[in-house]
């Protein structure tokens, strides 16, 4: 059994977790690959709506098992706290939830790193989350970091020491006013741990390729979106790991021979939080109409989402670079009552026009050229099946099928489990 992929295309916030939760009855095991709690996966039925941050979507099914992979990074403290979230679901947590050994563990001081990076960037900073996700992959990749596997040592107390008190060196060498209580911060760390090691810890590259063996279904969920990627996204306003399909091999020990579909999810429109170039990013009515529609908060960090039009051509890249086999597009109820609706096909680069993206796509080098379609007024949200779409609607879903060479097999109408078009 293949090992299929659930991907962000854009700037993340796509959607991931509504439709990791809707396939999830598909599967038998989803696991997250990379990221962390920067993530923030929102799921909403029965009227209640839940946010995930490093725990994989597909919790609140009975039978699905959930693997936290060993490309993601975890933080004790914000896992502890979105355990206590979900004890009121009793949904035998225990059973169902599996963590890598080999994930990295986001300690307090890769937290306090972020910030005094951050602070000391001025205006050049990349809008981190703050969770701590740079400086842990910087220890991973520096061969310093610590592991969920090293809680099972006698010695991991003292290696924390060690690395904490390193960590405190580099936040004095930045220089900047940073406040903070480091006794107090591991208390809840160490608190935390403790909660985290009630959990299975495992080897998951071992268990997956077993489930694999015995035809289990499983599902890998990314986190972030493709144009976020460590090294094809809009370097260095992007956060550490690979958001890409690659770095589901990497994150999970999947051979890339294994992979089967390559789900990508794209909002019907683009949204970005954060730094960094946006080339269809609106200033104007449009933009505030879609942010206030489509309430364009970030789900971790609460903090507004820039918005703007479809962009075509960054879509395509991340369909090539990820090999992606179906398309999901969400948000589309976003866009009822616009007359006229924007794609941008192509971008105005140093006075050429080009259809790809280029190394730099800041403002100075990159205007887009945009084609016109007809908008829709209907209200979507109550729709459920794809013959009750509107024709301008069908039209855009069959434009954007033909530029990408690839089916749109869901369309979403709104947040809830239900507003789920299949088509
Ligand atoms: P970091 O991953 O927290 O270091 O943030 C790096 C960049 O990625 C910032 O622009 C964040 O706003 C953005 N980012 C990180 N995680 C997410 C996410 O889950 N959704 C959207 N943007 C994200």
């Amino acid at each position: 059994m293949a090992v299929d992929l659930l991907l962000g295309l854009q700037w993340g916030d796509e959607g991931k977790g509504k439709i990791v939760d809707v396939l999830t009855t598909d599967y038998d095991i989803i696991a997250r690959f990379q990221g962390g709690p920067n993530a923030g996966h929102t799921l909403e039925f029965d009227g209640i709506k839940h946010v995930l941050h490093t725990i994989p979507s597909g919790i609140f099914h009975k039978n699905a098992l959930n693997i936290v992979g060993n490309g993601v990074v975890i933080d004790p403290v914000i896992f502890k706290k979105e355990l206590d979230a979900l004890k009121k679901f009793n949904l035998d947590i225990k059973s169902k939830l599996f963590i890598s050994r080999k994930a990295h563990l986001i300690l307090p001081t890769h937290r306090l790193l972020d910030a005094a990076s951050e602070a000391s960037k001025g205006k050049a900073k990349i809008g981190s989350t703050l969770k701590g996700i740079g400086p842990t992959y910087m220890d991973k990749t520096g061969r310093n970091g610590m592991r969920i596997g090293d809680l099972e040592m006698s010695d991991w107390k003292e290696k924390y020491r060690n690395l904490a008190n390193k960590h405190e060196a580099m936040i004095a060498y930045y220089n900047v006013d940073i406040q903070y209580d480091l006794a107090e911060l591991e208390k809840d760390f160490f608190e935390s741990i403790a909660e985290l090691k009630q959990l299975s810890f495992i080897d998951s590259e071992e268990y997956l390729y077993q489930a694999q063996k015995s035809g289990k279904k499983i599902l890998a969920e990314g986190a972030q979106g493709s144009l976020l990627d460590i090294d094809f996204g809009t370097y260095p306003f992007v956060t550490s790991s690979n958001t890409t399909a690659a770095g589901a091999c990497t994150g999970l020990g999947v051979a890339p021979n294994q992979i089967g579909d390559v789900k990508g999810i794209f909002k019907a429109y683009t949204t970005r939080v954060g730094s960094g170039p946006f080339p269809t990013e609106l200033f104007d009515e449009d933009g505030e109409t879609m942010a206030r529609v489509g309430n364009e908060f970030g789900a971790t960090t609460g903090r507004p989402r820039r918005c703007g039009w479809l962009d075509l051509v960054a879509l395509k890249y991340a369909v090539i670079i990820n090999g992606v086999t179906e398309l999901m597009m969400m948000k589309a109820d976003v866009l009822s009552g616009f007359d006229t609706l924007k794609i941008c096909t192509a971008y105005n680069y140093k006075g050429e026009k080009i259809e790809h993206l280029p190394f730099n796509i800041e403002a100075e080098n990159v205007t887009p050229v945009y084609s016109e379609m007809k908008g829709w007024k209907e209200d979507l949200t109550k729709m459920s099946s794809a013959d009750q779409l509107p024709a301008s609607l069908q039209d855009y879903i069959d434009f954007l099928e033909k530029e990408l060479e690839v089916p749109i097999k869901i369309v979403s109408v709104g947040p809830d489990r239900t507003q789920t078009i299949h088509r």
